[in-house]
């Protein structure tokens, strides 16, 4: 590869691809910019983890381009491997070897110069644990072990399959920080999720997917933002009961019975809601992300 700038580090044209003689995945185009984190969201069994088969040149029979760094996916090398790293939804470890020994095979196999293992175990917060069996290790452990070993050659492509998934909040905030981290260190990382939290926090840009079909593609902020209006919900007392009432933020300067209410002191609540993305994936989709 050289040091070749390639500004668009994964380039996907009119992708097709059928487990079976039934069209599935069909017209997937997109583009991923160096340095992006792209998220591919949608709910189990719309396609995301084939794509990222397809990308990462585990399902060779598409039809279409998919290109990571100017090389087509169904000829990938075995040297072409040291540009990406793959973190499966599944551990893929030895559980008879320890997190050290995982990390030093998985390392034996990369011409790259590969990262400290220490340096790795520390990071995630295993470095007490590094000389014990994966087998004794808990699921979060394993993730995280599980991640390290996709960076250990320090590809300059990520591929994460549902990172946070079966992680519990504080395990899945750690992931979602590292993966920052990841990004910040100049990587171009690709994350499939059907979590919009995650999508939210973590993507730069992400696609919709349902049925093996590409439904939209944009920032989370703006999909958030140009679907549906910002609401302004608010309690007030009335004759002694409490009452509800709601108004566009847009409106509120002009909402006489919110205007006399706070002129009154009569508010007893007050608080906006954005639609999320998970509002706004419904209403593009029809469909739901479970
Ligand atoms: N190896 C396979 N052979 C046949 N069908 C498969 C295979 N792998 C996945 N599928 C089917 O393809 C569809 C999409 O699966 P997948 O890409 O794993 O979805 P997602 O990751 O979005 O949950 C599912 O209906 C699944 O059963
Ligand atoms: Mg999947």
């Amino acid at each position: 590869m050289g040091d070749l700038m390639i500004e668009n580090v994964i380039e996907v044209k009119d992708l097709s691809f059928s487990y079976t003689k039934v069209p599935f995945i069909s017209d997937i185009n997109f583009r991923v910019r160096e340095g992006e984190i792209f998220g591919f969201l949608g709910p189990s069994g719309a396609g995301k983890s084939t794509l990222q088969k397809i990308l990462t040149g585990l399902c060779t029979s598409y039809s279409g381009s998919a290109k990571i760094l100017g090389v087509e996916s169904r000829q990938y090398t075995n040297a072409f491997y040291e540009n990406i790293g793959v973190d499966f939804e599944f551990p893929s470890l030895y559980e008879k070897l320890t997190a050290r020994e995982n990390l030093r095979f998985f390392a034996s196999l990369y011409k790259n110069p590969t990262r400290d293992i220490s340096e790795l175990l520390d990071s995630v917060g295993l470095l007490a644990h590094g000389d014990k069996k994966v087998k004794d290790f808990s699921k979060g452990m394993k993730s995280r072990l599980n991640f390290i070993k996709a960076l250990i050659h320090d590809p300059k492509v990520l591929f994460l399959d549902e990172p946070t998934s079966g992680l519990d909040p504080n395990n899945a905030q750690i992931m979602k920080e590292l993966i920052l981290a990841e990004r910040d260190k100049g990587k171009t990382i690709i994350i499939t999720t059907h979590n919009m939290q995650d999508a939210t926090e973590l993507c730069d840009r992400v696609v919709f997917i349902v049925d093996g079909q590409m439904k939209a593609l944009d920032t989370p902020r703006n999909f958030i933002m140009s679907r549906g209006a910002t609401r302004v919900r608010y309690t007030y007392t009335e004759n002694q009961a409490e009452c509800e009432g709601a108004t566009l933020l847009t409106e509120v300067g002009s909402d006489p019975l919110l205007q006399r209410l706070i002129a009154e002191n009569r508010i007893t609540s007050i608080h906006s809601s954005e639609p999320t993305l998970n509002d706004v994936f419904i209403e593009l989709t029809g469909a739901r992300l479970c």
